[in-house]
């Protein structure tokens, strides 16, 4: 108990010390909540998330899991669920089936926006990424422009997916520490 409280005061005098310090460039600490839908797109003519790579070797079992197979994805970032709703950006990186005995991804990409008041910002997320689970939790690392120095938690809710295709909707909650 003792020895964590020492541990959690060690990481509040680093916070705090990197609070002063930014303080001291100019920079202010503000809070963002961002709210936006997230469409990962395997099937049709224009797919948004497209199969980079794949294991040599596939044994019937590691097939149906796709372990090891990495896709390159631009997906949209919309208002509203639906497939037309309003644009306001994309998530371009990859993910990487990463889980031997279960289906788990790893997630790294750059959630950009190109309209309102955070056009031309990003963050960046990279994160195990359990897409079983409805709701899972996601690690923000980064950001530019007026998400400079980010850092956060996103909150995911599969919207839909269809099992046949793997088009997925996905609604994100992002809270962002960082530095204007
Ligand atoms: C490919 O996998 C099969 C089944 O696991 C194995 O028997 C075979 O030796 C492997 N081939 C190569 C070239 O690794
Ligand atoms: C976003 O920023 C770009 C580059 O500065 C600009 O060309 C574009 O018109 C802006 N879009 C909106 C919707 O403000
Ligand atoms: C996001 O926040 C809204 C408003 O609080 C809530 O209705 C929604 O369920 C949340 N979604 C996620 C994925 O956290």
């Amino acid at each position: 108990m003792a020895r964590s409280d020492g541990r959690l005061l060690v990481f509040a005098v680093a916070v705090s010390l990197l609070a002063i310090q930014c303080q001291s460039f100019g920079m202010k600490q503000k809070v963002t909540n961002l709210h936006f839908f997230f469409h990962d797109i395997l099937s049709g003519d224009k797919p948004t998330s497209v199969r980079l790579a794949a294991p040599k070797n596939l044994s019937s079992l590691v097939k149906e899991k796709l372990f090891g197979t990495m896709f390159v994805i631009d997906d949209p970032l919309t208002e509203g669920p639906e497939a037309d709703s309003k644009v306001l950006g994309s998530a371009q990186g990859y993910y990487i089936i990463s889980g031997q005995d279960s289906p788990m991804l790893v997630l790294a990409a750059d959630y950009g926006f190109t309209t309102g008041p955070y056009n031309g910002s990003s963050f960046s997320l990279f994160s195990r990424n359990p897409v079983m689970d409805t709701d899972r939790e996601l690690s923000v690392v980064g950001g530019r422009g007026a998400f400079r120095m980010a850092q956060g938690i996103a909150k995911l809710h599969t919207h839909s997916i269809d099992a046949a295709t793997g088009d997925a909707v996905v609604e994100y909650n992002v809270t962002l520490f960082h530095y204007e």
